[in-house]
């Protein structure tokens, strides 16, 4: 079975993900594609990267959102449509399955595809893509996967943009006695094989992207694109803190009752706007070379 993400937990990380993805990374790839660039978002959730993307690609596009899970598709399509109206942009649906956004700047259409990246790429029609994007995913796929995937874009010289891969564990603010029991098992949770037909490749996901693409005579940019959470935002640090918990007892069994007390103390603190963090991540562009 795929991991399984939440949709509200998405869209909780939604603007944190906008305000940390480098802009410079997003404006070269959209000069790299074309006038009515097709694009390909693996693991689109509820279709937060089209939602930031769109706005710098700036034209006519076509996106295929995929995705294991049908229900977060299914909520891809309402949120782009809610958010579209938001802003003042009429949204049709020509066909089943089909949604157009019509924006100042040219229609958006969007389509879903609900498919299994574990046997990715074979089951993904990449021959009528521009560009295969994806955020937050690589760190869940093995090395072997992602040399597949880059060897499937370098056959159609295509680009490659992996949006907030993370590079390393949460750091909490207050310190915590705990803190270092987390972090590890964390850090084990990372490595943890997903499916992806071997370790997933965790933090060492933009140093594989960079060496499966440039192995292939593409051009690879990195750009930090840390999370800085503030104590009184929103729900956001209290589930990250959460989140972590979950992953570190999944490994540490042992250190169960520290890992428990952590997080009980962390969940205090988040509830008094006590708690803030920070999560260093890494976006990547792999451009076909010359
Ligand atoms: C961390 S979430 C990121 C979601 C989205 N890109 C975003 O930024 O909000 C990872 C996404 O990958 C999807 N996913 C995980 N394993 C998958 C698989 N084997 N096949 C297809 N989708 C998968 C999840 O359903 C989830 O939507």
């Amino acid at each position: 079975m795929a991991e399984y993400f939440s949709g509200d937990w998405l869209e909780l990380r939604e603007p944190h993900d906008a305000a940390a993805r480098d802009e410079m990374l997003a404006v070269k790839l959209s000069a790299a594609l074309p006038a009515r660039p097709r694009i390909m978002d693996l693991g689109a959730g509820t279709g937060a990267l089209l939602r930031w993307l769109g706005l710098y690609i700036g034209r006519p596009q076509a996106w295929i959102l995929v995705d294991a899970d049908p229900q977060l598709i299914e909520r891809a399509f309402d949120t782009i449509a809610e958010r579209a109206e938001q802003m003042g942009w009429k949204v049709t649906s020509p066909g089943r399955g089909v949604l157009l956004v019509h924006t100042p700047r040219g229609a958006w259409r969007v389509e879903g595809l609900v498919a299994d990246l574990r046997d990715a790429p074979a089951n993904l029609p990449l021959h009528s893509v521009d560009a295969v994007v994806n955020t937050a995913l690589c760190d869940l796929v093995s090395e072997p996967w992602l040399e597949r995937m880059a060897a499937a874009c370098v056959a159609r010289k295509i680009p490659f943009y992996a949006a907030l891969n993370v590079t390393g564990p949460a750091r909490f603010i207050p310190p915590h006695r705990a803190d270092a029991w987390v972090t590890r098992g964390f850090l084990r949770d990372q490595a943890r094989d997903k499916g992806f037909g071997g370790r997933a490749l965790g933090h060492a996901a933009p140093a594989a992207i960079a060496r499966a693409f440039t192995a292939q005579g593409y051009v690879v940019e990195h750009s930090p694109s840390p999370w800085k959470i503030p104590r009184a935002f929103d729900m956001m640090v209290g589930e990250l803190a959460m989140g972590c918990a979950e992953a570190a007892l999944r490994q540490e069994r042992r250190e169960a009752w520290r890992i428990e007390d952590w997080a009980d103390a962390r969940a205090a603190q988040a509830e008094q706007q006590r708690l803030s963090a920070s999560v260093p991540h890494m976006d990547v562009l792999a451009l076909p070379g010359g």
